[in-house]
């Protein structure tokens, strides 16, 4: 079998290297910047007349390969998913898969029709830490699960990255934070339980990142010469390349992001901030997505659970709490272990391996069980297909709904 790949961005690379690695040929790229698309098809060894830098004359071309990647941006995945899954590819489609509902539906049931797998990129479930965590929930250990309180700690960098400066931050270009960010998070809370959501209430506000918010004399891009760069900790140079805390792996991925090539030097680098989307002062940008948002939940069988997303912490990661009937789970993703408590027991460190890479090893998981289903036809349970992604999907419009209206909102089948 061999793939195709829309989109070699940050994650599409992940992919093209994933399957590689597993033995897979990448035979054909579709992929709007050039130099990105020339070095990654060197990289591979694609044919040029199978790299293509408009979509329109790829999806021409016919079906290329067994499977495509999309790996483009979010309000693209529809058009690309629909086109590949028309050609009879099998798709291993991007996380939102679209901000529309509908659209959801649609590619959910162009994929049943076409008898193609669709499958959607829910890394979490793959990493070990998360694994674990469902293995001790369906060994019976907690009994049955009554409640889930379920934190997702962006990190002030990360979300001054993503969500303030860079490609994430308008809902009409991409979709709600909830949906962009959570929806791994909504899956989850789905996957530990195997049950529907069937009630949301939401909340959420904007309070930082604020043009009003912008500090007297505060420049459109912090490397000309910004006044409050000493004591700002969204200041560029600190969040790209001087040797703070936490900021310098994450800096390191997106020198391509920012340069808009590979190999770019750390002169170009510094020289492209001081006009790049990234070398903004965070007061202001024209972002609109939501900072804080907090998702109740009423599941099937009335279980309770919550969901916080916060764009004010110091670390990127989630913390988990999840009570049963018998015991409880607690637990954050970034010590790569939870404790156990069965009531009445001695509590129980369960630890698991330490895959800091990607997710927490959950790319590499997701293209491993991908490649099981084309080989065998299973469909492992930690898989989302299209039709269990829309479950959680469903969750973060609702979210919007609520939040947007301050009702709650009833979810049906
Ligand atoms: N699964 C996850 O955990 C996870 C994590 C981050 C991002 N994502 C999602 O993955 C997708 C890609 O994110 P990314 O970080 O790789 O973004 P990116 O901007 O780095 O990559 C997208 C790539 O697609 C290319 N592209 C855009 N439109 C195109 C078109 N019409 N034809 C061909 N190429 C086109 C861009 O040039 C870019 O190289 C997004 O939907 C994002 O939300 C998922």
């Amino acid at each position: 079998m061999n793939v195709a790949i829309i989109g070699v961005g940050a994650r599409g690379s992940i992919y093209a290297k994933q399957f590689h690695s597993n033995g897979y040929k990448i035979v054909a790229l579709c992929e709007k910047n050039p130099a990105i698309l020339h070095s990654t098809a060197k990289k591979y060894g694609v044919s040029p007349d199978k790299c293509f830098a408009n979509d329109e004359e790829f999806f021409a071309q016919g079906k290329l390969a067994d499977i495509l990647v999309v790996a483009t941006q979010d309000r693209d995945h529809y058009g690309h998913a629909k086109q590949g899954l028309n050609l009879g590819y099998h798709l291993l489609c991007e996380k939102p898969v679209s901000p529309i509902l509908e659209q959801c539906e649609e590619l959910n049931a162009l994929a049943i029709e076409k008898d193609r797998y669709m499958v959607v990129c829910h890394v979490l479930r793959y990493a070990p830490y998360y694994d674990a965590t469902k293995k001790v929930i369906d060994s019976g250990k907690i009994g049955k699960v009554t409640n889930i309180n379920h934190v997702e700690n962006v990190g002030y960098w990360h979300f001054s990255h993503s969500y303030v400066r860079g490609n994430w931050r308008r809902e009409d270009e991409t979709a709600p934070s909830i949906l962009a960010k959570c929806c791994h998070d909504l899956d989850m809370i789905y996957y530990w339980t195997g049950k529907k959501c069937k009630r949301v209430y939401s909340i959420g506000e904007r309070r930082e990142f604020l043009n009003e918010n912008a500090p007297e004399g505060a420049p459109t891009h912090c490397e000309m010469g910004c006044p409050h760069a000493k004591n700002c900790p969204y200041e560029a140079s600190k969040i790209y390349y001087r040797p703070t805390l936490k900021t310098i792996p994450y800096m390191i991925v997106k020198k391509r992001l920012v340069c808009g090539k590979d190999g770019a030097t750390m002169k170009e680098f510094k020289e492209a901030l001081k006009t790049s989307p990234y070398g903004r002062c965070v007061y202001r940008c024209d972002n609109d997505v939501i900072e804080n948002q907090v998702v109740s939940m009423v599941l099937e069988d009335g279980i309770n659970a919550t969901h916080t997303m916060t764009a004010q912490s110091q670390n990127c990661y989630r913390h988990t709490r999840i009570c049963g009937t018998k015991g409880e789970i607690i637990g954050d993703d970034n010590s790569f272990c939870f404790k156990l408590h069965v009531f009445g027991e001695r509590p129980k460190k369960i630890r698991v391996r330490m895959l800091g890479i990607g997710h927490l090893g959950g790319d590499a998981g997701v293209v491993k069980d991908f490649i099981t289903l084309m080989e065998t036809g299973v469909v492992t349970p930690r898989m989302s297909l299209m039709s269990t992604t829309l479950e959680s999907h469903k969750i973060a419009f609702a979210a919007e709904e609520s939040r947007k209206t301050g009702k709650v909102i009833e979810l049906n089948d």
